[in-house]
């Protein structure tokens, strides 16, 4: 019986990976970055962390040429400042498509265009020319016969939308009437989709205490706060979900209906200022985890449940130079040497089977000793980790801290484990890097150098949930043992 409900939920969630339809989970790549590697290596990044879809915002030449032949959806974005050229004259709109997208066409595939960012609440008196803008790219596309695959949209904030909740009563601010029935039908007779940025940080934030933080963040709310719809009796099980229907019953408001929504940002700052007591790097990990597994389950909003959420996080690298709030800077899955802020379930899952031998996992260096020693202790007993490496006279136990001895054997269980979900948390004391670790002659597991063959034996595959007495399971964690039984059973 348990076998059974257990092969049901690999066989529903199999619907996301194994079918070409499914939701999917990508990342925007800012531009406001000091220190950004060069496009190769952010490509690196993106392999080493599975990443299978990207938003840039703009069409820069270098992220293009590297993301070529990679197997990676782009979406290029017209910046702001250059809609206005767009809109005017169809000879720009033309030379902007075949500079930035008919040149890499087909290696680099770019599925999108992004026209400007949030175009009418920063920029309203840009409003008139946004749909003629939209519709000169598109002619261009058309002209290029690259129409099929690449799609127009244009990106709002949830500020278009006068009152969000209930999600049933809400519509777009009237003053907007006119410009978003043009774009909804210019949406609508292309094919193309809503593009969304849904923040329930800033809404939990704004909201004054009204929802609760567990709503933000996707966790399960008691009975007495559930949060229902009064008028359609939806159940919301997170505002994420009731942000993407407030915005679907809008669109359904001015009779429209058939254009899904892309989710074209969402995410968590992990870092803020005193009076930004939730921008932790705690709740951060908890919402982008849980929102990767939310989009992964393949089904709508509770209006829409057949339409999946495609959804961009927002973002890949912290934007520290960015004006504003200490959080506006802090929003990045991973620094620039690649290593992970938080346990990442894009990471943790082996979707596309890429290159995995390339992460890494290891001991924080701000964790505390005890932590680390209660780590360590489970890695090498439970965990069954091989910790000789780590044995006196053995080529990994100088320098002798505690430090690089849970490392190795963190890694050495990780390495091992994760195709059957075990993941690198350790108590919050671990953290993936996909820079390897080993030094001198000793050679970490799942190095290109080290002993062992690779980093999925496939003995370790298998049921083999979390253990009662692992340190602590993450969201991540069956997302990784599904994904990688997905492909099994293919
Ligand atoms: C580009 O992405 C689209 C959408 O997923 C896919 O159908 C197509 O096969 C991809 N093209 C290439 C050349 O990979
Ligand atoms: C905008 O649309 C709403 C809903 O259809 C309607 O009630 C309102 O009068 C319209 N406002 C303007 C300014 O056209
Ligand atoms: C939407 O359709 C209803 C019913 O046909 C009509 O009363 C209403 O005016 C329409 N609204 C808009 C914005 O076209
Ligand atoms: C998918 O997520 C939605 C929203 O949280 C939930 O209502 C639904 O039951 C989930 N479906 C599965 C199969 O887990
Ligand atoms: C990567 O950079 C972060 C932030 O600067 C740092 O804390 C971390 O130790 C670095 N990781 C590696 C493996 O160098
Ligand atoms: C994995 O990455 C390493 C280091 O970047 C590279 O040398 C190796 O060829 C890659 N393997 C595969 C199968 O792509
Ligand atoms: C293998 O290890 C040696 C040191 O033992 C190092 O110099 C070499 O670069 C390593 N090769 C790879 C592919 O990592």
């Amino acid at each position: 019986m348990m076998l059974r409900i257990w092969l049901n939920a690999v066989l529903l969630i199999c619907g996301l990976f194994c079918n070409a339809t499914g939701a999917f989970v990508g990342v925007n790549i800012g531009t406001d970055v000091s220190n950004r590697p060069s496009a190769p290596d952010i490509v690196a990044i993106l392999r080493a962390h599975q990443i299978t879809h990207v938003r840039l915002y703009d069409a820069d030449a270098h992220m293009l040429n590297a993301l070529a032949n990679t197997g990676i959806e782009v979406m290029v974005s017209v910046t702001n400042e250059e809609v206005l050229g767009i809109g005017e004259l169809a000879s720009t709109a033309a030379a902007w498509v075949n500079k930035n997208v008919a040149a890499y066409a087909p290696s680099t595939n770019i599925t999108a265009i992004a026209v400007g960012s949030e175009v009418l609440t920063m920029l309203p008196h840009a409003a008139p020319i946004l749909v003629p803008a939209m519709s000169n790219l598109h002619k261009a596309l058309v002209a290029s016969n690259l129409n099929y695959q690449v799609k127009v949209s244009t990106p709002n904030s949830m500020d278009v939308v006068s009152r969000s909740f209930p999600p049933s009563t809400a519509t777009f601010n009237t003053v907007l009437n006119s410009t978003m029935i043009q774009i909804l039908q210019f949406l609508r007779s292309t094919k193309s989709f809503y593009m969304l940025n849904a923040y329930p940080y800033y809404e939990y934030v704004k909201s004054n205490g009204i929802f609760p933080l567990d709503y933000a963040l996707f966790k399960p709310l008691s009975p007495v706060k559930r949060i229902v719809d009064p008028n359609t009796l939806f159940h919301y099980t997170s505002m994420f979900d009731a942000l993407i229907d407030a915005t679907y019953n809008s669109i359904a408001d001015l009779n429209f209906s058939g254009i899904p929504i892309v989710v074209t940002e969402t995410g968590w700052p992990w870092f803020g200022g005193s009076n930004e007591p939730d921008a932790t790097s705690g709740n951060a990990e908890v919402y982008v985890n849980n929102l990767i597994r939310r989009v992964s389950n393949d089904s709508g909003p509770p209006s829409q449940p057949a339409v999946p959420i495609n959804t961009y996080i927002y973002e890949l690298f912290n934007e520290d130079k960015k004006p504003g709030p200490i959080s506006e800077r802090n929003w990045g899955l991973v620094f620039t040497n690649g290593t992970s802020v938080y346990d990442l379930g894009l990471s943790d899952a082996e979707i596309t089977g890429a290159n995995s031998s390339s992460s890494f996992c290891i001991a924080r260096p701000s964790a505390d000793e005890k932590s680390l020693q209660d780590g360590l202790n489970w890695a090498c007993g439970h965990g069954q980790a091989n910790c000789a490496a780590v044995q006196k006279g053995q080529p990994c136990y100088s320098p002798d801290t505690l430090q690089n001895h849970a490392s190795y054997a963190y890694n050495d269980y990780y390495q091992k484990m994760r195709g059957s979900g075990g993941t690198c948390d350790f108590g919050g004391t671990a953290t993936t890097t996909t820079v390897d670790p080993s030094y001198g002659s000793c050679r970490f597991t799942g190095s290109s150098n080290s002993t062992l063959g690779g980093p999925f034996p496939s003995t370790a595959l298998g049921p083999v949930g979390p253990s009662s007495d692992s340190p602590r399971t993450t969201a991540g964690l069956h997302f990784g043992t599904i994904a990688t039984l997905c492909l099994l059973l293919m």
